[in-house]
């Protein structure tokens, strides 16, 4: 049965339930093709792990992420990391590429981020990353409101982005960026701490506001839902995860 969740992010938490996030991100560092001495931006790093990767190329990164336990935790590698709203930071300085992974799909307004990113870049800066795209988690999103509604509890207006690779691709070249390529990529992905780890670390807009007992049944019955179509006959969960991965360059 899922723990109740916790309010800010927390990073040991998130290594035991979530650390293949940095795993898998490992393909967009590839996509994004750093060569030494590049200055690279990490934009919501995250505990550090793929800035840590790409600081080992050679790459002189910088980071940046919302959550002061996410931060300290990147601290602690040695990183030059940053408190920061991605929709509104001011490094008052241009790299030549901004990096992201598994963080734009929490923003509330993503024409403000791309700005803030655009204005970090110079002509012919990259912007590259990888997030939820159109369809993302779509099953386990419809059984948490399922199981919100049969807890009585008032629906959420909670929704994370999940454009299309056509939307969020005018959202960059509104901005001034040419787009090299916009795909999405289904990924069920293998859960290891299983369904009752992912809702603990991610489930918190939807159950947040409720009382502990009450969250504890949100999430429980959610998981109940969801193990006729996600969980296979040797207990193993899989995420009903579709990415999309981007590569821009700032005309
Ligand atoms: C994702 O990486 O797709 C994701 C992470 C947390 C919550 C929802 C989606």
């Amino acid at each position: 049965m899922p723990a109740v969740i916790t309010n800010d992010w927390d990073a040991q938490g998130y290594a035991c339930n979530a650390r293949f996030v940095s795993d898998l991100g490992i393909a967009v560092v590839d996509l994004l093709a750093p060569q030494p001495g590049e200055t690279i931006l990490d934009l919501g790093c995250g505990d550090g792990a793929l800035t840590a990767n790409m600081a080992a190329l050679g790459v002189q990164v910088t980071a940046i992420d919302s959550s002061e336990s996410m931060v300290a935790a990147a601290a602690k590698l040695g990183l030059n990391v940053q408190l920061a709203d991605m929709h509104q930071f001011d490094l008052g300085s241009s790299f030549d590429a901004v990096f992201t992974n598994a963080v734009l799909h929490w923003t509330r307004d993503i024409d403000a981020v791309v700005a803030c990113v655009a204005k970090h870049l110079s002509p012919g800066g990259r912007f590259v990353g990888e997030f939820g795209g159109f369809g993302n988690v779509a099953a386990i999103v419809t059984a948490v409101r399922a199981s919100l509604a049969l807890e009585g509890a008032p629906p959420t207006k909670f929704s994370w982005y999940y454009p299309t690779p056509e939307e969020f691709s005018t959202v960059l070249e509104n901005a001034g960026f040419q787009v090299v390529s916009a795909r999405l990529i289904p990924r069920p992905t293998p859960l290891p701490a299983g369904m009752a780890g992912w809702l603990t670390t991610f489930a918190r807009p939807f159950a947040g506001h409720l009382a502990a007992e009450a969250q504890k049944r949100v999430l429980a019955r959610a998981e109940e839902l969801l193990a006729a179509s996600l969980c296979d006959r040797s207990g193993a969960w899989t995420a009903d995860y579709v990415r999309l991965r981007f590569h821009a360059v700032l005309s």
